[in-house]
């Protein structure tokens, strides 16, 4: 439509007409804005709810969905442990893979004398790379095995990258890393033609921010999500549950080197506590952290400028540091 103008006044109330329109169009975009971020706040709040809280309600049969053998790696202390011992408490028996003999013994005898499971170990130092999975393969043989857990890993005291050994980088690649896929390729196609099982890889809040002091780490917990990610796409329809476990601090012997992560708190599970919340979300979600205060951190992290969140970090491994010398 042509504008005949005469005069400013004219010229304003001319336009008097569509500004009316652009307000409502301005409000309708408005609302449906606002309230697409109020449905996805709710619908994040009930899904939390049913992730967290209400599947703990239910029993789980997980062996008759799964299977009856479980494997844990990196399963004589902290979070694999209480993995270990929390799928034994609910029937299944379980493989042990860890790094020291007489650590594995004991927990197989703790585990065995406790729930009354059958257990299995294998001595296997991850570190060492592809010379590992041989033996592991044999001890897989036989046993229908129901869920993996990929829970073996390593972090050196945060410290600067040219701090770090070169042994340490490539124990990195092959602890952290290799592991996932290599444990997952020796258990996944048995589960494929079975149609069912569960793989459970456990990753890290890191895995959303590269840390400062712990660069390798939390780029090697980034390979654990982005892969467990597109191997859910890959096996949707398969019958086989994948799921990424993304935890933020648990009393562990990894969380030693300071107090604040280390502490049992609100946000600080320990490692029973976790695993027993962590299991009771297999089946219910895909992707989680496996502890609802930790989920609660996730959203503080993502609604945080990443920069600030990086340099908070650096303040903190700097003072850590400092005590130091
Ligand atoms: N703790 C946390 O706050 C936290 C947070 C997020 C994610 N995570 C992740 O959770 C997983 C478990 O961590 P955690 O805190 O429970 O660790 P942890 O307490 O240090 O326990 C690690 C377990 O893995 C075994 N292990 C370590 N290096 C190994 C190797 N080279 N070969 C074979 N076994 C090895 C240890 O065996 P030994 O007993 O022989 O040493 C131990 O059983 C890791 O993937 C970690 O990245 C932990």
């Amino acid at each position: 439509m042509e504008l005949v103008v005469n005069s400013a006044k004219e010229f304003w109330s001319e336009l008097v007409p569509y500004w009316r329109r652009a307000e409502g169009v301005l409000a309708v975009v408005g609302l449906c804005y606002g309230g697409s971020v109020v449905v996805g706040w709710l619908w994040q709040v009930t899904n939390g709810i049913r992730v967290h809280f209400w599947s703990r309600l239910w029993k789980k049969d997980l062996v008759g969905n799964y299977g009856k053998w479980a494997v844990v790696t990196g399963s004589t202390d902290g979070i694999g442990k209480g993995y270990a011992r929390q799928l034994a408490s609910k029937g299944m028996n379980i493989l042990l893979v860890s790094r020291t003999q007489t650590k594995l013994e004991r927990v197989a005898q703790e585990i065995r004398s406790e729930y009354g499971v059958e257990t299995d170990i294998v001595q296997a130092d991850f570190s060492l790379g592809r010379s590992v999975y041989g033996n592991i393969a044999k001890h897989l043989q036989g046993k229908d095995i129901g869920i993996l857990v990929n829970n073996v890993g390593m972090l050196v005291t945060p410290r600067l990258f040219c701090e770090i050994s070169e042994d340490d980088i490539w124990a990195y690649a092959s602890v952290n890393v290799a592991s996932v896929p290599a444990m997952t390729r020796l258990v996944l196609p048995t589960m494929l033609k079975r149609g069912k099982g569960a793989i459970i890889n456990i990753s890290s809040l890191g895995a959303y921010i590269p840390l400062p002091y712990m660069q390798i780490y939390t780029a090697t917990k980034s390979f654990v999500s982005s892969f467990t990610s597109a191997l859910q796409v890959e096996y949707q329809s398969s019958g086989v549950t994948i799921q990424c476990v993304e935890p933020g601090a648990v009393s562990t012997n990894m969380t030693k080197f300071e107090q604040s992560f280390h502490e049992p708190a609100f946000n600080v599970a320990s490692p029973d506590g976790f695993a027993a919340n962590a299991v009771a979300t297999l089946g219910y979600s895909d992707h989680t952290t496996g502890f609802w205060p930790h989920s609660i951190q996730l959203y503080a992290l993502l609604a945080s400028p990443r920069w600030l969140v990086m340099r908070n970090f650096l303040q903190v491994f700097e003072a850590l540091e400092k005590k130091k010398t």
